[in-house]
């Protein structure tokens, strides 16, 4: 076997060096931290933000645009932007402006701005018609529901690699040729693999398979995996899904909630194929808990004719925050203002400028990987081709080398989002920000060598 181009004992070391690092520059955070421990599981109030490579995640003062301050009074070059949920900068002026918390928020009422909202999201996505939701989770698990509803049959298939939020019904991986529920899932208690169906992305043969047996609902996908690593659809796939859930009579949601990034519409209006559904949260309103799905002309007569047939109460879809006040006056700033095809020109052209850097610098020490980019967003594979999918991307993984490098990112002061190697540009990303990653990156390269 050949050994790996940096070596792990190398990269422990460095390691080790960036530990006592971040421990003597940021006493603020640690101490922090500390206190937070007393009250809160793992000191934080989301047990996800445990997972930077930092010993204690980073604690924050305040953020703008693409930048940030921790209590430590260090400033960041933010290329995690919220994991997507700010990746349109933090706190966009026109959202922020439309926070006007002196009115009532959450009156379960519509309000004039529904209308409007309406239309715009139409222009954007290409689709007519749309509901909210609070996260794009209870976006996605709310179409896995319509769409049982509407087509009578139960089970829904996803590809391997994929996430869509704390959906239990999408929590399953490929293993061995068989749907099996994930093995990190923690208080599962129904049977995942009963109703849900697991492919590998870019598989057109097994997705017609899969379809043959007439009992899909649903298929469930981002239009490029973006969980896994990022897995780009091959030529012809989407195109392939398309039909063969036609033919069958199964319904096609596309989630967007991080494609989003491709260009303004997503990747949806960017490749022309569309789907019965479209999902998109986190970005959707500048960041504020809020997510659409929306869905055809014909989709919508069903729903509205499954509800008709259906006993009086609940459906078991949506919640009582969704919709209100607080997410449509951020949606509506956020559709007017800050979601614009001039803010994607800008987030694309920097993040070009971030892939070709990295590019020449992995070219420069002879490292076989690669920069696969969608859009504003970008991913560092530790392979020598863009993976095709999730099993070839999980193959390229590489967990300590991947913590040493976002920790010695993090100490010399760009961010990346911890899950994996992705980082993104937004409207408010400069070509400063990227040199400075960019130096950061070739420093740390150099360390490994
Ligand atoms: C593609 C995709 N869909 C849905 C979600 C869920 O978003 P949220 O955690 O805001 O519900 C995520 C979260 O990362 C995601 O990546």
């Amino acid at each position: 076997m050949k050994p790996p181009p940096v070596s792990a004992a190398t990269t422990a070391s460095l390691y080790r060096r960036e530990i006592a690092r971040f421990n003597d520059s940021h006493p603020e955070s640690l101490r922090q931290h500390r206190l937070a421990n007393a009250h809160f599981l793992y000191g934080v109030p989301l047990h996800w933000m445990r997972d930077w490579p930092s010993p204690s995640p980073l604690f924050l003062r305040h953020a703008q645009g693409s930048r940030l301050q921790c209590v430590d009074g260090l400033d960041y070059d933010d290329f995690c932007l919220g994991d997507t949920g700010a990746m349109f900068g933090h706190a966009p002026p026109a959202v922020a402006d439309a926070l006007n918390l002196r009115t009532g928020y959450t009156a379960m009422l519509p309000s004039a701005l529904t209308a409007s909202i309406g239309d715009k999201l139409a222009r954007l996505f290409g689709l007519p018609m749309w509901q909210l939701a609070t996260t794009a989770s209870d976006a996605n698990r709310f179409v896995i529901r319509w769409a049982r509803a509407i087509t009578g049959r139960n089970k829904i298939l996803v590809f391997d690699g994929c996430y869509h939020g704390t959906v239990d019904d999408t929590l399953v991986d490929h293993q061995d040729g068989r749907t099996v529920a994930r093995a990190s899932l923690l208080g599962q208690a129904a049977d995942l693999t009963q109703h849900t169906v697991s492919i590998p992305f870019n598989d057109l043969a097994a997705l017609e398979a899969a379809l043959a047996s007439n009992d899909i609902a649903l298929v469930l996908t981002e239009p490029a995996l973006t969980n896994c690593g990022m897995v780009l659809p091959q030529p012809g796939f989407l195109e392939g899904l398309r039909a063969a859930t036609k033919a069958r009579g199964t319904l096609l949601a596309f989630d967007e909630t991080h494609t989003l990034s491709t260009a303004w519409g997503g990747y949806t209006r960017a490749c022309g194929i569309q789907p019965d559904w479209l999902v998109a949260g986190k970005a959707i309103a500048g960041g504020v808990p809020c997510a659409v799905y929306g869905f055809s002309a014909e989709v919508a007569q069903r729903m509205r004719d499954a509800k008709a047939k259906a006993a009086p109460g609940h459906s078991g879809i949506g919640t009582t925050l969704a919709g209100g006040e607080l997410a449509m006056q951020a949606l509506a700033a956020s559709l007017e203002h800050v979601n614009t095809p001039a803010a994607y020109e800008h987030a694309i052209s920097v993040a070009q400028g971030l892939a070709q850097g990295l590019e020449e610098i992995v070219r420069g020490q002879g490292l076989p990987w690669c920069v696969t980019r969608l859009g504003a967003r970008l991913e560092l594979q530790f392979c020598p081709q863009p993976p095709q999918d999730a099993a070839a991307a999980a193959h390229a993984a590489d967990d300590a080398l991947a913590a040493t490098l976002h920790l010695g990112l993090l100490n010399r002061g760009s961010l990346l989002t911890p899950f994996h190697n992705m980082m993104l540009a937004g409207p408010t990303t400069d070509h400063g920000q990227v040199a400075r990653l960019l130096a950061h990156f070739a420093d740390l390269l150099t360390e490994l060598a």
